[in-house]
């Protein structure tokens, strides 16, 4: 039997996109060298840099995120730089098998998966590294994969205490525009964004803020680029053009969303991530399942990954909650394959999608026969007891 009304997509990204962005996306494609595309290009790329919170040039390709990751390391760094790197999770593992296909010296901080990149490895590392062979230190702020969000304030006050000159890489790919971010304040040097995510507009799109430092240090760096060059793309954009064809219609939806993203105004929509969090916590707990984060400093406002009791397969319960009830779940990676599925409510969300988000899951847990409390109760109680607005959680 088909599904009726609107499927539920709860996976971590590509998120639901609001109809205003996809009627925003339904523009006729324009020239993307005439007078008209120098308006969007120019608001754009203005806009951007407040979602960022920067100052400095955001470059935007027509690319999923792994191309900017790519990005932020080719332009950054040459042949044989060492780079310190953190397991976190599976983005971070890729991140990291990038890093080494590039040829860069990686220094991997082995971790389980359940925390977030230490700040004190960071200061270790750095103190050890009297050389300064460190080009680099590259953090996931939120791995997807977990639901962990790093402390990268915490991270540039360990790297700023070693006194240490390496560049600070942060991927902020399900982050940006859901969990409270500041590119020039914390000192970043090049984030990662993605557009499928906070900035609830479809994949195709992604980031590099880049700080003076390293616009600076790609003006040396070795490692082959030519698509990914910044230099290209920041000198023509300051024409309020791009050096090739732009995704012009995602541009149309870039502008919508980051209008829509003020309308609400940021510390809105990070308190607004927190709550539904917190619900979805309190969710877990009802049910009796372990959630992956376990440091609540670290609990990650736009996803939660829980596990599923031992014996139980976590994707036959997403296969379950998609066949009857039509909603998509994030699956376990990695290492968590099986073990872990992931609730994402970040992006454009509302309590009542949060509540119908949560009411599947537990329907799901029925249907598999799988003993749990109320969860939904408890996230249900938790949302009407807490008016939004209101900051449980200050990830800073
Ligand atoms: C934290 C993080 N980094 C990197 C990526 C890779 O981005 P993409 O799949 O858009 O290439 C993802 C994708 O989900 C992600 O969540």
């Amino acid at each position: 039997m088909p599904h009726t009304g609107r499927h539920f997509l709860q996976i971590p990204g590509p998120t639901n996109v609001p109809d205003r962005v996809l009627r925003a996306i339904d523009n006729a494609t324009i020239d993307h060298r005439g007078p008209e595309f120098a308006v969007l290009a120019r608001e754009v790329l203005d806009g951007i840099k407040t979602i960022f919170k920067t100052e400095s040039p955001v470059v935007i390709y027509p690319a999923s995120g792994t191309g900017a990751w790519e990005a932020a390391l080719v332009n950054a760094l040459s042949p044989g730089d060492r780079v310190l790197m953190f397991e976190t999770g599976q983005f971070s593992s890729l991140w990291y098998a990038m890093a080494k296909k590039l040829a860069l010296d990686v220094v991997l901080v082995p971790g389980d998966w359940r925390h977030g990149a230490d700040p004190d490895a960071v200061e270790a590392h750095l103190r050890d590294d009297n050389a300064h062979a460190i080009k680099a230190v590259c953090a996931v702020h939120n791995e997807t994969s977990t639901g962990v969000t790093s402390r990268i304030p915490e991270i540039r006050r360990a790297i700023d205490r070693a006194n240490h000159p390496a560049l600070l890489l942060v991927d902020t790919i399900s982050s940006l525009g859901s969990i409270d971010y500041r590119h020039d304040e914390w000192g970043v040097d090049v984030t990662v964004g993605g557009s499928q995510k906070g900035l609830m507009l479809p994949p195709g799109l992604s980031f590099n803020a880049v700080s003076e430092k390293a616009l600076a240090a790609s003006k040396t760096s070795r490692l082959p680029k030519a698509y990914w060059d910044w230099h290209d793309m920041i000198a023509v954009n300051k024409t309020d053009y791009f050096p090739y064809t732009p995704s012009t219609n995602l541009l149309y939806g870039l502008r919508e969303a980051i209008a829509m993203l003020h309308e609400e105004g940021l510390d809105n929509v990070f308190a607004r991530h927190d709550r539904h969090a917190e619900a979805t916590r309190r969710a877990a707990a009802g049910w009796g399942l372990e959630i992956v984060a376990l440091d609540p400093r670290e609990y990650s406002s736009s996803l939660t990954a829980l596990y599923v009791p031992n014996g139980v397969d976590a994707d036959a319960l997403r296969a379950t909650i998609l066949e009857r009830f039509d909603m998509s779940l994030g699956t376990g990676l990695g290492k968590l394959k099986g073990r872990v599925f992931r609730i994402g409510h970040l992006g454009y969300f509302n309590d009542l999608m949060l509540a119908g988000t949560l009411a599947g899951v537990q329907m799901g847990l029925d249907a598999q026969g799988i003993a749990h409390g109320d969860g939904v109760g408890a996230a249900l109680r938790y949302l009407a007891e807490t008016p939004a607005g209101t900051r449980t959680l200050v990830s800073a």
